[in-house]
């Protein structure tokens, strides 16, 4: 017998138990963005970086540090510790593990660009969800002064929004490196490759390949700088285009690498690309579509779902599944399509075509 004076009566035998499902994912899904303003909160007052090859911090230091109340500070430490981003021992707080690998600039694998783009410009942009879904047009750019998310932005949000593609992209790369084997190509042409961080990752893993980086002329710059911070300019150049101009793909490359630039498009924008590539790929040759890949039942998986909604709220695109690109490769021209599944933060599956 149960002789703790608040236990509840144990119910009655026979008595069905309730059939309601419980109501705690919508309190974690309601309050998600409380989890990723403490992280961006965290980010942006340079928490992760204070603390980084130190011995930690008391709530009295870091408020005292920052010039702020010892209340917010002690919440903050809190907050962060609770959502694993910080360790706590004998009253000091340090970076947890993934703290130190990826929320510290400088870091190889630093992720602070993305988590900052998402602060700055898709938090806003999603403020606006359902204008976005009423409206079917984007809400972080006006569709009425720009052709598209990549012309006339200005210089403060492109450098945020590079910074952010190349967080998540080289971690993306290294996985699909590893996933799928590259180690018959030799030239890649990386369509719409922005600031090359495909390019330079394949480069890393592959010796024998070289890469070329098609892209509008100003990002065509931001590669060439990324790329000789990486000391590859022997093997990667970036070439200044435009995809859907009236000029052909260049040539000569055995591979070709879409990542991250179908889903900014619709159908028939997306089907003179494939066309175009298979025009422009050598005979024997490979193209791969990487992206956040929905399935094809569509009912998730959440991080493809989710970035599907982001593409409404950014570009007249959205995530497709492996069954859409298939129709749209085989109708290109490419055969023994393929899909390789992976998990990355900006990809879970690359789709592959091959041009016989
Ligand atoms: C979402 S970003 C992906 C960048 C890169 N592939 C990656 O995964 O990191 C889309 C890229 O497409 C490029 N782009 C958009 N329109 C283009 C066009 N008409 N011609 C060439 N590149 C274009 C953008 O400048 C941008 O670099």
């Amino acid at each position: 017998m149960d002789t703790r004076p608040f236990a509840p009566e144990p119910a009655p035998a026979g008595l069905a138990a309730t059939e309601l499902p419980s109501p705690m994912p919508l309190m974690a899904l309601s309050t998600g963005f409380w989890a990723f303003k403490t992280l961006a909160a965290a980010h942006e007052l340079g928490l992760f970086a204070r603390l980084s090859g130190t011995g930690g911090t008391t709530a009295a230091d870091l408020a005292r540090d920052l010039g702020i109340h010892p209340r917010p500070a002690e919440m903050l430490l809190t907050g962060c510790a609770s959502l694993g981003l910080l360790e706590r021992s004998r009253g000091r707080y340090w970076n947890a593990a993934i703290s130190e690998a990826y929320l510290v600039p400088g870091a190889p694998g630093y992720f602070g660009g993305w988590v900052a783009m998402a602060d700055k410009r898709l938090y806003a942009g999603w403020g606006k969800l359902v204008e976005a879904i009423r409206t079917n047009r984007p809400t972080t750019w006006d569709p009425d002064v720009q052709d598209s998310l990549f012309d006339g932005e200005d210089p403060a949000m492109l450098s945020l929004f590079w910074e952010a593609m190349h967080s998540l992209s080289t971690m993306t790369a290294r996985k699909l490196g590893e996933a799928v084997d590259f180690g018959r190509f030799d030239r890649l042409l990386d369509i719409g490759g922005g600031s090359g961080a495909y390019d330079i990752e394949l480069c890393r893993l592959y010796p024998r390949l070289r890469a070329t980086v098609y892209d509008l002329p100003h990002v065509a710059g931001i590669a060439t700088g990324k790329v000789a911070q990486a000391g590859l300019e022997g093997r990667i150049h970036a070439v200044a285009g435009d995809f859907f101009g009236g000029a052909p793909l260049p040539g000569g490359h055995d591979l070709h690498l879409l990542s991250m630039i179908l889903h900014d498009w619709d159908e028939s924008r997306n089907r003179v690309l494939l066309a175009r590539s298979f025009d422009a790929l050598e005979s024997g040759g490979a193209v791969v579509i990487s992206e956040l890949l929905v399935d094809d039942n569509k009912t998730g998986p959440a991080p493809a779902a989710l970035m599907s909604l982001n593409m409404l709220i950014e570009t007249e695109g959205r995530n497709y599944t492996p069954a859409e690109y298939g129709t749209w490769l085989e109708d290109a021209g490419f055969r023994d399509v393929e899909t390789i599944w992976f998990d990355a933060p900006g990809a879970n599956g690359a789709v592959i075509g091959r041009k016989r």
